[in-house]
């Protein structure tokens, strides 16, 4: 193989960068050239394709967003799509492709795989929803954003005496929402995974007043059944705490990455290289017990990852 390229895809997630400038040097060291491929899967049929070098992903570690830009391509979902995007490839001389996005990426990266051009996935999003990774780059720092938004949050809450009902991001999932929710010492967190009654919350609340409790913080997945507008009016009318919505919303997404991030990144960037420089395609990398591992993309799109009940139990006993 002498050369690959590298694209991100999907929603941005911090760590993306540190990604691409591990994929880049990673490929340099086997002799392998590696071409940026800008706008995801757009750019890939429309030849948005420049070199890369050492020194293109000097300074890139430590920020946010992806200097490939990231697109959604509904156009690669068909096959004309992907059957373009081999044509580009064979004109490149791209022979392996590492994609850093979520699992609608990979579900790219399997149909380009399948039509010839090995691709091998690093999985990136805020959401940490990928199954076939206990970690994905990017949740760590979207975590410690939340954590900052909603401590600021507090300190009007606390003024006020107020209940603040915070949004996350997540899509369909609340990981993001619950480890957050803990770190924050939320009074309830409320997820998709977990059928909650909003009566119930304004008990716990009821319950936490008369024990001397003044301000409270609500968070919310974005993929809950009820908005934060309306929970803040029903507890405001249920409990008679004044209470205020919050959708903290793409701040979530952006900001230098964490120490986590960036070495998570590191290493997934690398392993993917390892695996594509040996023409192997169609796998995704990802990151389990304390490993880093592989798995064919197909497979890895059937897990399931199941939601952490006992530590939102935890959560929920420890909130009082
Ligand atoms: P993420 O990768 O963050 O989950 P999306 O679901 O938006 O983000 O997917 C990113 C891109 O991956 C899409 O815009 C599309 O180009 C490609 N993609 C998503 N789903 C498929 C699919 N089923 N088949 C082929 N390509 C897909
Ligand atoms: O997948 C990452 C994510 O930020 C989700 O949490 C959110 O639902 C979605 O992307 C938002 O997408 P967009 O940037 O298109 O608004």
């Amino acid at each position: 193989m002498k050369r690959i390229g590298v694209l991100t895809s999907g929603g941005d997630a911090p760590g993306m960068n540190a990604a691409v400038r591990s994929v880049v040097r990673s490929a340099l060291s086997k002799g392998i050239q590696v071409m940026g491929i800008h706008h995801g899967y757009s750019g890939l049929m429309n030849k948005e394709i420049t070199e890369l070098n050492a020194r293109s992903v000097s300074d890139i570690i430590h920020r946010g967003g992806t200097i490939l830009y990231s697109a959604r391509c509904p156009e690669f979902r068909k096959e004309e799509g992907v059957e373009k995007a081999v044509e580009v490839c064979k004109e490149f001389g791209i022979e392996g492709i590492i994609v850093i996005g979520g699992d609608g990426s990979f579900r790219g990266a399997r149909d380009l795989s399948l039509k010839g051009i090995p691709c091998v996935g690093v999985p990136a999003t805020i959401d940490n929803d990928i199954s076939s990774t206990d970690y994905t780059i990017g949740f760590d720092t979207a975590m410690n954003t939340v954590v900052d938004m909603v401590d600021r949050l507090r300190d009007t809450a606390q003024s006020h005496e107020r209940c603040s009902v915070v949004e996350v991001m997540g899509r369909h999932a609340g990981h993001l929402a619950l480890q957050a929710g803990i770190a924050v010492g939320a009074i309830s967190i409320l997820v998709p995974e977990i059928q909650c009654d909003i009566k119930e919350v304004c008990k716990k609340i009821d319950i936490a007043r008369k024990d001397g409790k003044k301000h409270f913080i609500i968070v919310v997945a974005e993929g809950f059944e009820t908005t934060v507008n309306d929970i803040a009016k029903i507890v405001e009318v249920m409990t008679g705490v004044e209470s205020r919505a919050t959708i903290l919303g793409h701040v979530q997404r952006g900001g230098n990455p964490t120490v986590r991030d960036r070495v998570m990144a590191s290493y997934l960037g690398h392993a993917a290289v390892d695996l594509v420089c040996q023409g192997i395609g169609n796998r995704v990398v990802g990151y389990q017990k304390g490993e880093i591992v592989d798995f064919d993309i197909y497979e890895a799109l059937q897990m399931v990852k199941p939601f952490p009940f006992d530590r939102y139990k935890i959560a929920d006993i420890i909130s009082m």
